[in-house]
């Protein structure tokens, strides 16, 4: 199981990294946009905070485009590349070109259908939204499992995104969903429980330990 944040923040990213327990970063245009920078200098700065996947999303509509944009995002982020290319006729058309050079990673899927075309691409990574889907479909909370058993025994793995609390993540996590990605907040609130600060408050007050004199 792996842990992701959605951001394109450098305090965040940083905060993430000395956490230890993030293994990667995920981005989409909207969140680089929010950087403030250019994107090549976001994802250049990126590259010195994380050490682990760093997900690029490809803006271009055209595979010939699209192919251009991959290397510029390679050259920068060389083998911590993840391309994010989204599920669409000339996405997944482009992702069975560029799955023979790059770690891709299918993104906005809403069907077991399309993860199917996406594994059949040689995506990597079948990432969909899990609030989204809730929020707009009407079976919505059934798509994480299903798509699990569309991909089981295939080399193709689930991503979670778009999960807007931490017991979405443990609801993602429970229908089989082996990586997630979410917001510093999110992330955040993850590990606290009132109970915790509590039993911890507890033992500072009457405990004593090794340092204690
Ligand atoms: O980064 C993609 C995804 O996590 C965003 O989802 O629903 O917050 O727009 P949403």
């Amino acid at each position: 199981m792996q842990l992701l944040l959605d951001s394109a923040n450098f305090e965040e990213a940083r905060t993430c990294a000395e956490w230890g327990w993030v293994s990667g970063i995920t981005t989409n245009p909207t969140i680089l946009a929010k950087s403030g920078k250019s994107t090549e200098k976001t994802l250049v700065k990126l590259k010195k905070i994380i050490s682990g996947p760093i997900f690029y999303q490809l803006t271009q509509e055209t595979i010939e485009e699209m192919v251009k944009e991959a290397k510029l995002a390679a050259d920068i982020l060389n083998k911590q590349l993840v391309l994010k290319i989204p599920a669409t006729e000339v996405g997944f058309q482009a992702t069975a070109i560029l799955s023979k050079k790059y770690t891709c990673a299918v993104t906005s899927i809403f069907s077991p259908a399309q993860a199917l075309v996406a594994h059949a691409a040689g995506a990597k990574y079948a990432l969909y939204y899990h609030n989204r889907a809730k929020r707009l479909m009407k079976n919505g909370k059934h798509l994480a499992g299903e798509l699990v058993l569309a991909l089981k025994r295939t080399d193709t793995t689930v991503i979670a995104a778009s999960l807007k609390s931490p017991d979405e993540l443990v609801q993602a996590r429970n229908a089989g969903v082996p990586i997630l990605t979410t917001t510093f907040e999110i992330l955040k609130q993850m590990m606290r429980h009132d109970l915790s600060d509590k039993a911890v408050a507890d033992f500072i007050l009457t405990g004593t330990g090794l340092l204690d004199k």
